[in-house]
């Protein structure tokens, strides 16, 4: 061939090799709404770094925090659609897709942490990933963000003195159910509303993690934080199923790989947050942290003990009764 066109067909066929390596590189928009100084916030980011690192020119991933780029209801909606790949929502959150998750949500069910940890990687946990799969979401992973505290413009001691009050909750009927049992009046709000509900009294208080009390500041907006550990604040790493299975399983079985190793970067960090972020509440002053005594839990246990039985037909006896054996 000619000299003279050998040198275009080449940088032709460069440019073409490229376009189509570039055309190849598969991008997981991983949208959430929490701070990214999080657990959650700094799990999707450590996921988004090694996966480049690990996966460069074949997988890139984008992380849109606090809402920016859809809310609680909205993420699930645009996962179906595939405008967005992965997200972490709460599980309670999940309503309108299973009511399994409302295990999530029963006031006092786990002690601690760790029972939690024990119930997400023991056979019921695992199975209940799956919940969704008939939805055309497939759950990946379970991430921690810790034990859920309650506040309010006035100090709650005893489950009487939520009476009459407005507190903000997720979409749950359990959680909704849990205020009901105390005479309380719950409203379903999305989470980039909160501050503003509660700085306009739209809302008496809420419940919530510290990280996320504090990274929201919400403490600055309330008199009180009663430390009452009542419930559980845990996500579900989530992909649509159709995205999923469409990757090449090489590349699918490198982002699960990652995903197990941020997960466990992710307990850490929980852990760590929330003693932090209580410290830096208890020291802004801004909102009285009231511990409470075993006398007195056991008030807001009792008042709250219907909630099992009225929701127990629909999340499973056997899950109930697992996640209970995992407080022992
Ligand atoms: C989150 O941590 O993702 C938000 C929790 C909430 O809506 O309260």
């Amino acid at each position: 061939m000619n000299r003279k066109f050998i040198v275009p067909l080449l940088l032709i066929l460069g440019l073409s090799l490229s376009v189509s390596a570039q055309a190849k590189e598969i991008l997981i928009k991983f949208s959430h709404v929490v701070s990214a100084d999080t657990p959650k916030g700094k799990g999707a980011e450590l996921f988004k770094k090694l996966v480049s690192e690990r996966l460069k020119g074949k997988v890139k991933v984008e992380v849109f925090p606090n809402s920016q780029l859809y809310n609680d209801k909205a993420v699930l909606k645009a996962l179906a659609l595939g405008d967005v790949q992965m997200a972490a929502p709460s599980l309670s959150k999940f309503g309108k897709y299973t009511k399994k998750y409302g295990v999530f949500d029963l006031p006092f069910l786990f002690k601690d942490t760790k029972s939690l940890a024990c119930f997400t990687g023991g056979d019921t946990g695992s199975k209940l990933l799956t919940a969704i799969e008939d939805k055309g979401f497939t759950g990946l992973a379970y991430w921690l963000n810790g034990m859920k505290q309650l506040s309010a413009n006035k100090p709650l001691k005893t489950p009487a003195d939520a009476k009459g009050l407005k507190f903000r909750i997720m979409s749950s009927d359990v959680l909704a159910a849990q205020f009901e049992a105390v005479d309380a009046n719950p409203q379903k709000m999305s989470f980039s509303e909160v501050y503003n509900g509660l700085q306009t009294g739209v809302i008496d208080g809420q419940e919530n993690t510290w990280s996320n009390i504090y990274t929201k500041k919400f403490f600055e907006v309330q008199h009180t934080i009663s430390e009452s550990n009542h419930g559980v604040l845990e996500y579900l790493v989530v992909t649509n199923t159709k995205f999923w299975k469409g990757l090449p399983a090489d590349i699918r079985t490198e982002l699960e790989k990652i995903l197990k190793e941020v997960t466990l970067k992710v307990t850490a960090w929980a852990l760590e947050k929330a003693d932090a972020d209580k410290a830096k509440i208890t020291k802004a002053g801004k909102a009285a942290v009231i511990s409470l005594s075993e006398a007195q839990l056991d008030k807001w246990r009792q008042a709250m003990a219907p909630v099992w039985t009225k929701f127990e037909g629909e999340i499973g006896k056997d899950s109930i009764a697992a996640a209970v054996a995992c407080n022992k």
